[in-house]
């Protein structure tokens, strides 16, 4: 098969599927020299400011719209056709905005990894740094997790814990949470492609 990308490059393809701006892509892009895994394609439910990592690092990126889709199967659908065209072993959700149909899950089961703002199961859904701030506990932090149909609900690979200081606002929180997020996003990530960090379902 011919692949979209110039290849022999070492490492472990993996795609990179974002929404917003994309500073987990840049820190997955930084450490790549040094890591397991290679980013060959960035993809984004829409023009995503993120973008400018890929094209500072001259990885391509694809748009899926989901307005050009009749329902979230045709739209999964179509971003796991672009991910199965770089031949790419893991999917890294990087704040990515948009629920995968289980279709994903199907085609790629135990592949695709997030990473949330909380301590799971704490906190799921959408709002994860106003609800723990919110809620008045010590401390919240960041998961990274094995993505299953139910949402936040899956595998945990591994956790960082975050205190809430006194005076926090939900934007000096989330920088301290990202702080912790680009340090063991790419962590994990290289240890999945080195095989150091076992998927569910493997030996
Ligand atoms: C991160 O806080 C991540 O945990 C959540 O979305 C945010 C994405 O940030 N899923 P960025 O786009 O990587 O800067």
């Amino acid at each position: 098969m011919e692949l979209p990308y110039p290849h022999p490059m070492a490492g472990v393809p993996i795609a990179v599927l974002i929404s917003g701006r994309g500073s987990n892509l840049g820190r997955l892009l930084e450490m790549e020299p040094e890591s397991a895994y290679r980013v060959v394609v960035v993809i984004a439910d829409r023009d995503a400011p993120g973008f400018e990592w890929a094209e500072k690092h001259d990885v391509p990126t694809r748009i899926v719209r989901w307005s050009d889709h009749a329902n979230r199967e045709s739209f999964t659908a179509s971003i796991c056709d672009e991910i199965e065209a770089f031949a790419c072993e893991l999917v890294v959700l990087a704040g990515f905005m948009r629920i995968l149909a289980p279709v994903a899950i199907e085609r790629f089961p135990d592949r695709i990894v997030n990473v949330h703002p909380s301590l799971l199961p704490d906190f799921p859904g959408a709002h994860p740094v106003e609800d723990a701030l919110e809620a008045g506990v010590d401390e919240t932090g960041v998961t990274v997790h094995v993505v299953v149909e139910d949402v936040d609900a899956g595998p945990i690979l591994a956790q960082r814990s975050v205190p809430i200081l006194p005076g926090d606002t939900v934007a000096l929180l989330h920088e301290r949470i990202q702080e912790q997020e680009h340090d063991l996003y790419p962590q994990v990530v290289d240890a999945l492609a080195a095989g150091r960090l076992h998927r569910i379902g493997e030996e």
